[in-house]
């Protein structure tokens, strides 16, 4: 089985071929991203309207490359697959319309893919995780902590009541006057820093629900960075290490909260798994790792070239669903907004 995936719901463009491993696997044959950061750079994050004619300028080189690369044609994939959202509606159509005809033109199945269900099954790709697993999605637009029961089985046990994980550190990076995406900036100046001399809030922790709440957080920082400005190289070190050290006390709570609830109410997760930009964390994995050592749990963390957006997750995650036979038409809708809890289960999950 082959699927090519193409990924447009942000600021990278990316087209995969993935085939289905005999281990059960996935195999990524090919796996070519365009980045756009650089586009965007200069106005501290993604604007839709650039990221929309962007996409649209490469996506078919993109798709001809990554068959090439494969050492297939068109008329040997078995369907096309497109992220049709949630994301920023103009890049969204351009990746799906150009799947729409792709399959139209080429007599494939076409596989409607939801983007974080590309992230939440990306355990399975690499390590061939069985459902249920606790999942902690962490990127710039989302932040959540779900079971995952099954394909299209999806059960959010929390959320962000503000910021996204990821938005947090870009917000916080540009407040420090580090360049976007922030989150590897914050992530290197808190390897020099020191995490104990700004104190700063935990917010959410204790709670019985496992939710998240950063723009605290966020604000606490920055009055702090006021309060020292003008800022040295080792006053941002110190901050950048003080929030990711708060952030990672707050994920370790969260998840720990998020893991007894679904004992209670799920049953025995086989993994903790981590997955979404932020997941490239390297402390947020430490204190992943962690907390699953100590519940007896296996961390699955996608390698760093499959946290953040790329077409391999949204091959995979399409034919995950073409295996069950889950494939969509031509009237498959663009969704800027489309939350994983509202997928509707395989029947042969349910
Ligand atoms: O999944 P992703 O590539 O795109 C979305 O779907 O949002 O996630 C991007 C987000 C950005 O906010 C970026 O700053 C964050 O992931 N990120 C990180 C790290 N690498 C990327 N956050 C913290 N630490 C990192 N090492
Ligand atoms: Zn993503």
């Amino acid at each position: 089985m082959l699927v090519l995936g193409l990924e447009t719901t942000c600021d990278e463009t990316a087209a995969a071929v993935v085939s289905l491993g005999a281990d059960g696997r996935g195999v990524i044959l090919a796996s070519e991203i365009l980045s756009q950061i650089a586009l965007h750079a200069a106005y501290g994050g993604v604007v839709p309207e650039i990221a929309a004619r962007a996409h649209v300028e490469v996506i078919d080189r993109l798709t001809a490359r990554a068959l090439a690369t494969a050492g297939i044609g068109l008329s040997d994939v078995d369907g096309i697959a497109a992220a049709a959202g949630p994301g920023l509606i103009g890049g969204v159509l351009v990746g799906l319309t150009t799947a729409k005809t792709l399959a139209l033109v080429a007599r494939k199945p076409l596989i409607a893919v939801n983007h974080l269900e590309g992230h939440a099954l990306t355990a399975r790709l690499t390590d061939g995780t069985p459902f249920p697993y606790l999942l902690l999605l962490a990127s710039g637009g989302h932040t959540q902590l779900v079971a995952v029961r099954g394909v299209g089985d999806y059960v959010r046990l929390g959320t962000t009541v503000d910021d996204a994980m990821g938005e947090a550190f870009d917000k916080v990076a540009k407040l420090l006057g580090l360049p976007y995406p922030g989150g590897p900036q914050v992530e290197r100046e808190a390897e020099k820093g020191d995490p104990a001399r700004f104190a700063l809030p935990r917010p959410m922790i204790g709670r019985a629900r496992p939710d998240f709440s950063l723009s605290g957080l966020k604000t606490a920082l920055r009055l702090e960075a006021e309060r020292v400005a003008p800022l040295t190289g080792t006053d941002i070190a110190d901050l950048c290490a003080g929030f990711q050290a708060a952030v990672v006390d707050v994920v370790a709570d969260r998840t720990r909260v998020a893991l007894k609830l679904f004992r209670e109410q799920i049953g025995h997760p086989t993994a903790i798994v981590a997955a979404g930009g932020v997941a490239a964390n390297g402390a947020i994995r430490r204190a992943l790792a962690r907390l699953a050592g100590e519940a007896g749990l296996k961390l699955v963390a996608p390698p760093l070239e499959l946290c953040g957006d790329n077409g391999a997750i949204i091959a995979w995650a399409g034919l995950e669903r073409l295996r069950l036979g889950l494939t969509d038409d031509m009237t498959a809708p663009a969704r800027p907004r489309w939350p994983l809890a509202s997928l509707e289960p395989a029947p042969a999950a349910a």
